[in-house]
């Protein structure tokens, strides 16, 4: 996954282009470079690594352009070099192409158009564009809009593609297939971006591209077309956030940000959701009670963090509207024969709303029949787009490549579509609907607290980061939390971490157990199973084979055999995932920063996966 930004105004394009560039960094962070078009010529500058060395690189050399394109690298194919950071340009060194994505005929492009004399620089994919575009552009008499139709036509795969040439500097020609592209309108200047991040500081109002349309920038305007080269009438929305909701606002990362954020995250997906009459308002799922009570099967799709809170669903959602819940790997789904029907409600989780294997897991269902609800952060992005029906998560902008507060409200997301379907099948009342709506809107200050005293808790991780390795334990609910507390912690601090189910410890983890082996173990509760007993024998178990036993328990419960507590305020079972994963994200956090590790962007990610 990458970062695109283009810009072609008045002022000197290196600055609006960096500064996109600074937004889209949680994007990718192999390499970065950008294609300046001043009269005549290409200025290009990239550099492999973070955004720093190409600035470094830039210095006051960039010369004034009004024009030009910019790239944040996620490296699939080639290595993270500065030969193949983008852009990439044709042999005359006249036409630039960025580019996010895969082009899946990469390999036969390049062989046809080395045969025609065509020298290729880099290893990537995107260079076959750059010398395709350019002979297309011939053909048609220097119209690059016009070249990108065709060669798109040409093209497999997955990409967003922004191209410039210096015989045209203020034309920028871009183009989307299953990948992300906004345009900025600004005024006397205009914007193309993967995300509006990159251009919220001058502009919020945006243009939403669709499926294979090209657009085409300058200064004075758009215009977008088909593949045909048909018009498009741009649909303009207005960006509802503001750019200090993409700054770190005095903290040290956006991680930290963000953890503190997650009280308002969810307080802000609660809102409005309860009717004067008790009803849970849900209009924008789409759905009449004849169709919910259709509904045979739900099958819940995601990936990562997204794929925890899919887990967490399956519990509310089984106890409350009895109706069978299945949760499946996006990226495993379409590999099988699933079983999905008209009759079945798919939930696709996504924060950014285009991982690639969500997307594709969603369009198989699709065209198996199912009815497709989004559970999604980003508005107007590619999964929300292509489903029948979309529930918003109000985390705001997540930039940490870690997800936290998104997966928080995407959890609070599931209840309450757990609580509406449950009241419309007739398995919750009215009044048992507003209780547990009622401790929903307890836990922003439940978390506020947890928040308010982590001081311990940091101080407590720092003494275990020399450890290689670390386990979470958890049962019901506290299974999902265990897993996502291992993966924080894999990703941010490089540590070999897992989640087992306690039932399952017995079964083999156990063998991990050494001698000083830190297991974090999640204490259930307020299960009629006594699952808290067992998972005390499980802390017992651990402990005698020389683990040291950190437990996250709800205030008064008791606890024997740990050698820390970390005491959470109490909540309906099911509410637990809420406030049982804060702790564990900040223990991630501070493991990587006391590691020395890059909080905001660990090493080998990126924040939304856009190829499969
Ligand atoms: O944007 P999505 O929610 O679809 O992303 C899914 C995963 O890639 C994401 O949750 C990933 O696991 C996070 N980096 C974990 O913190």
């Amino acid at each position: 996954m990458c970062g695109i930004v283009g810009y072609s105004g008045p002022q000197s394009a290196v600055t609006p282009l960096i500064e996109g560039l600074r937004h889209l960094e949680y994007r990718g962070y192999d390499s970065a470079g950008i294609a300046l078009a001043t009269p005549s010529k290409l200025f290009i500058e990239k550099r492999a690594g973070k955004l720093i060395n190409l600035e470094l690189a830039l210095g006051n050399s960039a010369p004034i352009a009004h024009s030009g394109i910019g790239h944040t690298r996620w490296a699939t194919h080639g290595g993270p070099t500065d030969r193949n950071a983008h852009p990439h340009v044709d042999n005359e060194g006249k036409l630039a192409v960025i580019h996010n994505g895969i082009i899946e005929n990469y390999t036969q492009l390049r062989e046809e158009l080395e045969s025609r004399g065509h020298i290729f620089e880099s290893e990537t994919d995107t260079e076959s564009v750059s010398h395709l575009l350019s002979d297309l552009r011939k053909a048609h008499g220097g119209d690059l809009a016009a070249a990108m139709r065709e060669a798109v036509k040409s093209l497999r795969g997955s990409f967003t593609l922004l191209a410039i040439h210096a015989d045209a500097p203020e034309v920028i020609v871009g183009v989307r297939r299953n990948s992300p592209l906004v345009v900025g309108l600004g005024n006397g200047e205009n914007f193309l971006a993967s995300d509006v991040a990159a251009f919220i500081d001058y502009t919020k109002r945006a243009v939403e591209l669709g499926q294979d349309q090209v657009v085409t920038i300058t200064p004075e305007g758009i215009s977008i077309t088909d593949l045909d080269g048909n018009a498009v009438t741009p649909r303009e929305y207005e960006i509802t956030w503001d750019s200090s909701a993409a700054q770190k606002g005095g903290f040290k990362h956006f991680m930290l940000k963000e953890i503190f954020e997650q009280p308002k995250a969810v307080a802000d997906t609660l809102l409005g959701r309860l009717s004067a009459e008790n009803k849970i308002q849900m209009d924008e799922l789409n759905l009449t009670t004849e169709d919910i009570r259709a509904i045979k099967k739900i099958v819940v799709l995601a990936c990562g963090t997204a794929f925890h809170a899919g887990m967490i669903a399956k519990y509310a959602i089984e106890k409350w509207a009895g109706i069978d819940v299945e949760v499946e790997l996006a990226s495993e789904f379409r590999y099988r024969d699933p079983l999905v029907d008209r009759n079945t409600l798919v939930i696709a989780i996504s924060q950014s709303g285009e991982t690639m294997d969500t997307l594709m897991a969603l369009r198989h269902a699709k065209s198996s029949g199912a009815r497709i609800l989004a559970i999604c952060n980003t508005n107007s992005s590619t999964i929300p787009r292509e489903s029948d029906a979309v529930l918003y998560t109000h985390a705001g902008p997540e930039i940490a490549v870690a997800s936290t507060k998104a997966f928080l409200t995407q959890i609070i997301a599931v209840y309450l579509i757990g609580l509406h379907l449950a009241q419309t099948v007739g398995r919750l009342t009215g009044e048992e609907v507003r209780e547990l709506f009622y401790e929903m809107t307890e836990l922003p200050a439940k978390i506020e607290q947890i928040l308010e005293t982590v001081e311990p808790l940091r101080e407590l991780t720092r003494g275990f980061a020399q450890s290689t390795s670390v386990l979470f334990l958890g049962r019901h609910v506290g299974f999902p939390v265990a897993l996502e507390g291992a993966l924080k912690l894999k990703e941010l601090a490089y540590m070999h971490a897992e989640g087992f189910a306690g039932g399952e410890l017995k079964h083999g983890p156990i063998a991990l157990i050494e001698n000083g082996t830190p297991v974090i173990a999640i204490l259930p509760f307020g299960h009629e199973h006594g699952l808290d007993e067992k998972m005390l024998s499980n802390i017992q178990e651990v402990k005698a084979r020389g683990a040291r036993v950190i437990v996250i328990a709800q205030e008064g419960a008791n606890v024997v055999g740990a050698e820390h507590v970390i005491r959470i305020p109490s909540a309906p079972a099911l509410f637990q995932p809420i406030l049982a994963t804060v702790p564990l994200q900040v223990f991630a956090y501070e493991m990587a920063v006391t590691r020395g590790n890059d909080v905001d962007q660990p090493r080998n990610l990126a924040k939304s996966v856009t190829v499969e």
